[in-house]
C-alpha cells in the first residue's frame, strides 16, 4: 500500500512539474509576443530623425540604397512586397552578420520600431497613396472604417492595430484584395479595380500605422509592380502557352492536310 502510495506521490509530483512546464510553454510565446510587438502607433518624426542620423549614411536619405553599394533599397517593390516590419526590426536589432549592416541594439525598443516602420515611407510613394486614399474611402471605408480601424463592420481587419500589422506582408494583402477572403465579408476586387489601383489601396492601408500621418513626405516617384502571375489564370497569355497554341494549330493543319490527301488518293 505504502509503496503504491509512494509511487503515486512521486508520480503526481512529476506530473505537476510536467504540467507546470507545459502550461508555461503554452503561455511563454504569448508573454514573449506581447512584450516583443508594439502596441502604440509609430512616430514618423522620430523614425525620420533616427534614420537620417544613423542609416542615411549607407541607405541614402531617400532610402534607395544609393550611398553604399549593396545597402538595401527600400524603394524597390520587388524587395519590399515580401517584407514586414518585424523582419526590419530584427535586422535593426541584430544587424546582418558578415555584411556592413551593423546592429543598432543601442537604440531603445520604441526607437527601433519607429525606424523600422519609417522604412515603408520610401515604398509608399505620394501618387500611389493619394490614389489609394480615394479608392479606399470610396470602396473600403464602409467596412474597414475611415481611419482603417475596422470600425465599419465587426470582424473587418483593423489596419491601425500595429501589433497585427508588423507581421503582415504587402503581397499577402494584395492577394486578399484581389481575390477576397473566402467565407468572410471581404469581397474580391480584381474585376472592379485595376492592378495598380489594388496596389495603391494596399500602400494607403500601410499609412494607418503612423500616429503623425500628416508628416508623411513620400517620394514623388511613382513605383509600379510587376504582374504577380494569377493563380490558375489565363495560361495562353504567357509565352510558353502561346508556343503550345501555335504548335497545336500547325499540327491540326498538317493532320487535316494529310487526311484530305488520303481521302483524295482513295
Ligand atoms: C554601414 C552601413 C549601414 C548602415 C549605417 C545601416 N545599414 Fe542597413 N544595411 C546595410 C547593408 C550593406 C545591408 C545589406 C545586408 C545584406 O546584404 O543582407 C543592409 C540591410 C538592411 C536591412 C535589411 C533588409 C532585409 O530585409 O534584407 C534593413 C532593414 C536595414 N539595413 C535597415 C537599416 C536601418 C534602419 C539603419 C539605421 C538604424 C541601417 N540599416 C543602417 C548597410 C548599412
Ligand atoms: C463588405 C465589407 C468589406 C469591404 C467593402 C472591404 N473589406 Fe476588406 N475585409 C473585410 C473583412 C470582414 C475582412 C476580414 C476577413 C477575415 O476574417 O480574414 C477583411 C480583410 C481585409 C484585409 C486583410 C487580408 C488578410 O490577408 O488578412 C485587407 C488587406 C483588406 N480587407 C483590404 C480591403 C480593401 C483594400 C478594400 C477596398 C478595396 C476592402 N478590404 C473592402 C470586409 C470588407
Amino acid at each position: 500500500m505504502n509503496i503504491i502510495w509512494g509511487n503515486n506521490m512521486s508520480c503526481s509530483g512529476k506530473m505537476w512539474i510536467i504540467s507546470c512546464i507545459f502550461t508555461f510553454s503554452l503561455f511563454f510565446p504569448i508573454v514573449l509576443a506581447s512584450g516583443a510587438y508594439p502596441v502604440e502607433k509609430f512616430s514618423l518624426s522620430s523614425g525620420r530623425e533616427i534614420f537620417n542620423s544613423n542609416c542615411a549614411g549607407c541607405h541614402g536619405e531617400k532610402g534607395d540604397g544609393s550611398v553604399l553599394k549593396g545597402a538595401f533599397n527600400f524603394t524597390d517593390n520587388e524587395l519590399m512586397r515580401t517584407k514586414n516590419s518585424s523582419i526590419f526590426f530584427n535586422v535593426v536589432t541584430n544587424g546582418v552578420p558578415g555584411t556592413a549592416m551593423p546592429s543598432f541594439g543601442k537604440l531603445s525598443t520604441p526607437q527601433r520600431w519607429d525606424v523600422a516602420a519609417y522604412l515603408w515611407t520610401f515604398w509608399t510613394d505620394k501618387v500611389a497613396v493619394e490614389d489609394g486614399r480615394n479608392i479606399y474611402q470610396k470602396n473600403c471605408a464602409s467596412c474597414h472604417g475611415t481611419n482603417g480601424d475596422g470600425s465599419g463592420l465587426l470582424g473587418a481587419f483593423d489596419f491601425a492595430n500595429v501589433s497585427k500589422m508588423v507581421t503582415e506582408e504587402p503581397e499577402v494583402f494584395f492577394r486578399s484584395v484581389s481575390n477576397g477572403i473566402n467565407g468572410t465579408a471581404m469581397p474580391p476586387w480584381k474585376d472592379s479595380l485595376s492592378e495598380d489601383e489594388r496596389w495603391d489601396s494596399v500602400k494607403y492601408i500601410w499609412t494607418f500605422q503612423f500616429k503623425d500621418n500628416s508628416q508623411l513626405n513620400h517620394s514623388s516617384v511613382k513605383t509600379t509592380f510587376d504582374e504577380i502571375p494569377p493563380t490558375g489564370g489565363i495560361w495562353y497569355d504567357k509565352p510558353a502557352g502561346m508556343v503550345i497554341v501555335v504548335i497545336s494549330i500547325i499540327l491540326a493543319v498538317v493532320v487535316l492536310y494529310l487526311f484530305g490527301k488520303g481521302m483524295r488518293e482513295r
